[in-house]
Order: C-alpha cells, then structure tokens, then sequence
C-alpha cells in the first residue's frame, strides 16, 4: 500500500458494511453504525436515516453488500465460540476500520490489539474520536512489508498481550495484498503469541483469482492496482493445509464465501455473493510440533 495516505480499500469494505443495514432486517447478518464514516461521514449518517434504500438493489452495490456481510458473519461467529469457551485476547492484524470491539458486545471482557499501517491507523483514530465512539483497542503501528516481523510479538506484549493466554487473530482481507516473505514472516509472528487454544480466522483469495481473473475480477484487479494496493497474493486451497502446517497451524475448517453464503442467506440473495474464489479459513495453533524453519 502506498505509505503516505490511508488505505482505500480498508474505507470501502468499512462502507460495505455499514451498507448492509439497508438490508431488511430478517436478512441482515451483520449490524455495522460506523464503518462508513471513514469514507464519508454524510453517507454514514443517510445510511442510518435509511436513505439509499435504492442503492442496496444495485447488482454490484448489492453483492458487495451481501458479500461483506457473509465475511463478516462467518469471522464474528468464529469470534463468539472463542470468546463464549473462555477466550480474553483478540489481535486484529491488518485492522483497518474494523469496529468489532465497538460493535460486538461479548467482547466487553477482552483485550483487543489493533495493528496496522500507521496511516490507515491514524485515520482510524482520528475519525473514531470525532464520531465520539470510545474504543477500547490497543494500538499498534507497523508496516508488514518494511518492518521486521519478528519484533512484532514483543511491541503487541509491550502494549499488554499476554502470549502464554489463547488468542483470537483476525486477519481479514489483508493477505492478498501482502508479497510471499510478508506472508510468511507473519504468519511465524501470529504463531509466536498464539498460546494452546488460539485460533487464526483469515481471508484469502484462491491463487486463481490472482493469476486466471474472470472479465469482472480482472477490472477490480485493475482499480486496486491502480490505488496502490494491487493484490499479490493467493493460495490453492489444496496446498494451505500443508502451508499452514509448516508454519505452526492446523487447519479446522476452510469455506468458499459463496458456500457459506447458501447457509446464511435465502437462495435468491445468496447467488448474488457468488465467485467461489474468495475464501475463509479458520486455523488452530497446533500443539508440541516443530514449526518448520
Ligand atoms: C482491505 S483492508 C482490510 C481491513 C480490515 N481487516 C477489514 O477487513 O475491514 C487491508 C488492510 O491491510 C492494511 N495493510 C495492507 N498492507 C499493509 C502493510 N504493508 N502494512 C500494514 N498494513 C497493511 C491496510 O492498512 C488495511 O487496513
């Protein structure tokens, strides 16, 4: 991403989904007041006075709503089976405009880490104190690609995480935009503060949406580019199994977004999440191994 400015597309998958609650409310999964503000705080506040009603029927607005509320769900969901078996720490590492702590009431007793690169943290911040909204993250400035890795356990325990107890690490929609050494160099640091009992819960796109995009990827693909954050990165599901392994991680369960749109949303809103490419996959730290080197 680029250095001097916030990241654009944190701002837009925020605005999505606060977007979603011009969904009616018998479909909505996820309920989100802020996200929007970050773009524009007009458009956050018409979205709460239901204005815009219209736009949530326009097929590409409308799919990116219903997307972003299925990738939501299913890593909230994740989050409260963590929390309700005992856990107290949640990292989100790539944060961007993620709101759970303001949004999710259970995690009233959890210590929540936020990291990420200092311009998009900053802007988070400064947008939050003016919404008046009091935030009870640690912050934690760092740019995966030009920081070292390794010491990012040790400034996450100097902001008060506590490695020996489980945690819930949250890395949604950040690996795509990461080079291959980022990737792996993070994944050895989530490994280093994820106790016995914690669990990564990330997003990825199948390496064919990076190197075989359909008609439509292939504009996103270009638009992203084109705001300094290109994506670089994807797995086949078939080697993440193995990846993970040698990083320390077993994998628990791992869903196209689209399949767990069938099971969340009514068939005619499901279809519209689409593109099995986009991807979910919730990890354990594995216990006793060698972590390859
Ligand atoms: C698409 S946003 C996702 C934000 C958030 N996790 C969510 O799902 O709403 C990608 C995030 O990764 C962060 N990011 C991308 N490259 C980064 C880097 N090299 N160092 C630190 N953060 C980075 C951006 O600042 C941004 O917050």
């Amino acid at each position: 991403m680029r250095d001097d400015a916030p990241s654009r597309t944190a701002a837009w998958v925020a605005a999505g989904r606060q977007l979603g609650m011009l969904l009616p409310d018998n479909v909505r999964l996820v309920e989100d007041h802020y996200g929007a503000a970050f773009s524009s705080p007009a458009l956050a506040s018409l979205i709460e006075r239901q204005g815009l009603r219209a736009a949530a029927n326009v097929p590409g607005i409308r799919s990116w709503i219903l997307y972003m509320q299925v990738r939501t769900r299913v890593i909230d969901d994740a989050l409260r089976a963590f929390v309700a078996g005992g856990g107290r720490q949640l990292v989100l590492l790539g944060a961007g405009y993620d709101c759970r702590p303001l949004r999710i009431p259970e995690l009233a007793e959890t210590s929540v880490f936020e990291v990420d690169h200092p311009a998009t943290q900053g802007h988070k911040r400064s947008v939050l104190g003016t919404l008046g909204a009091l935030s009870p993250s640690h912050y934690v400035t760092w740019d995966f690609e030009a920081r070292p890795m390794e010491d990012l356990p040790e400034a996450l325990e100097q902001a008060g995480l506590d490695a020996t107890a489980p945690t819930f690490t949250i890395w949604e929609g950040v690996t795509m935009y990461l080079s291959e050494p980022a990737i792996d160099a993070s994944l050895r640091a989530i490994r280093t503060w994820s106790a016995a009992g914690s669990r990564l819960a990330m997003t990825y796109f199948a390496k064919s949406r990076i190197v075989k995009p359909s008609l439509m990827t292939r504009a996103i693909k270009a638009v992203v580019a084109q705001i300094g954050e290109p994506w670089r990165f994807g797995w086949t599901p078939e080697e993440l199994p193995a990846y993970l392994g040698e990083r320390g991680f077993s994998l628990v369960s791992d869903l196209a977004l689209a399949d767990a749109a069938r099971e969340l949303l009514p068939r005619e809103l499901a279809v519209h999440v689409g593109h099995p490419d986009r991807r979910f996959a919730l990890s354990a730290a594995a216990e006793s191994i060698a972590v390859a080197r």
